[in-house]
């Protein structure tokens, strides 16, 4: 196990009626606060209107920057970085799944920022300061609620981009799994997807980690028992709990402190979402199986069977491929029954003209990964995938 320093300071409300925390936790850091939404899934469900009670009786004021997209642009972070600038903005407030909170994180950066937002989001070190963040979780999912990453696309450019800083990550969490039950069908998988692919991300590493290994297979192993309840049943609680808890530890650096490594299958996701605007998760779920196949070779087959005995509950007896590529055969049957498309071509990606291009963007990204790609292997994930 590798060096590291362990500090993940969000201080999280779990549980049913958190909210009621909320004028408490905001009076710490200020009376003027920006909440930031996506595209009114809180109006519809009743969120907003108890948020903006609770504000209203602690007299505290808001502004609002409403429509984040579902992969948050560049243009939103302007408008928000704008506002905060404007009305003396002292607390961010998001309120959402991953768009809505890495929206407001990098709002609440920029706020404090004399240049463009975007110049935060090609180079990380230029964040020196943010306002504080305090975010109230709708969808499990990308863990942005307890991590210090924010994702941020600019479709003028076909760029998508995350930023890292301590000074991101948010200072408090509501999480309130009820709020969840509201999610599609489709959301809920795409989210699990979105779990497990960050919690295999670490999980495949170079370096050795006994107990973070050990802590993943739990958290996969909880993806897979909830994950599909949850969309069969959007109000079983106990689902909806654990899938909100996972996503946090998935991605809260707990898993990869002292096990580092370069993600693999997220930079050639975020090349999707930058040219073709597809769901985060879904991109994942698809791309995830290929690049198992991929990467599966003498060096890497312990591994995996490790993944399908440990996961998958596939027989230690078997020989290490045949297990191997049974833990891959069912994790691709899990993204399936879940609801989840399967190749490019079901989520409309039928023009390869971008591949190339985009395989050349991610595969600069993957120093340092579990496997380290050449663009020729990823322009041929991608077309595997269609
Ligand atoms: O916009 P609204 O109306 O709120 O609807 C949203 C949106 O359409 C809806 N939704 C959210 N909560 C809901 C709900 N609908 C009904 N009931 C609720 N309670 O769900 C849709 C998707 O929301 P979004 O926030 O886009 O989803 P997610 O949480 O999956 O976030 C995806 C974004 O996060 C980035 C992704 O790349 C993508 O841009 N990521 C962020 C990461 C991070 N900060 O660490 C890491 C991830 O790997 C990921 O890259
Ligand atoms: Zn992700």
């Amino acid at each position: 196990m590798e060096n590291f320093i362990y500090s993940i300071p969000t201080t999280v409300y779990f549980g049913k009626g958190q909210i009621e925390n909320l004028a408490e936790i905001v009076s710490q850091y200020g009376k003027k606060v920006l909440l930031v939404y996506g595209g009114g899934s809180i109006k519809r469900n009743g969120i907003y209107e108890k948020v903006t009670a609770i504000l209203t009786g602690a007299g505290i004021e808001w502004e609002e920057l409403s429509g984040v997209d579902p992969n948050p642009r560049v243009e939103s972070v302007r408008e928000g970085a704008a506002i905060c600038k404007e009305k003396g903005i002292e607390v961010v407030i998001p309120i959402g799944g991953g768009s809505s909170i890495d929206c407001a994180k990098v709002v609440a950066a920029a706020a404090c920022y004399d240049g463009d937002a975007w110049e935060l989001v090609t180079n990380s070190s230029l964040i020196k300061v943010a306002l504080p963040i305090i975010a109230i979780l709708t969808l499990a999912a990308t863990g942005s609620e307890m991590d210090h990453i924010a994702v941020i696309s600019n479709m003028t450019t076909n760029d998508k981009i995350g930023t890292r800083a301590n000074c991101l990550r948010p200072k408090a969490a509501i999480m309130d799994p009820t709020y969840t039950e509201s999610v599609s069908a489709y959301q809920t998988a795409s989210g699990t997807a979105d779990i497990m692919s960050h919690t295999l991300e670490s999980y495949f590493s170079n370096f050795e980690g006994y107990m973070h290994d050990r802590m993943a297979e739990g958290i996969l192993k909880t993806c897979i028992e909830f994950g599909m309840k949850a969309v069969e049943n959007p109000h079983d609680y106990e689902a909806r709990a654990n899938l909100m808890w996972a996503s946090s530890w998935a991605i809260n650096d707990f898993l990869k402190l002292g096990k580092p490594v370069t993600w693999s299958v997220h930079p050639m996701e975020h090349e999707l979402s930058a040219y073709y605007d597809i769901t985060h998760g879904v991109g994942l779920a698809i791309l995830t199986p290929h690049w198992m196949r991929h990467v599966l070779d003498d060096r890497t087959v312990e591994k995996f069977r490790t993944y399908a005995v440990n996961v998958w509950d596939v027989s230690k007896e078997l020989p290490a491929y045949e297990a191997a590529e049974l833990g891959i055969q069912k994790t691709a049957e899990y993204f399936k029954a879940m609801g989840l498309p399967t190749r490019l071509s079901e989520v409309g990606i039928t023009d390869d003209s971008k591949f190339a291009i985009m395989a050349e963007k991610s595969a600069k990204k993957l120093k340092g990964a579990y496997a380290e790609l050449s663009k020729e292997v990823v322009e041929q994930i991608f077309r595997e995938a269609m």
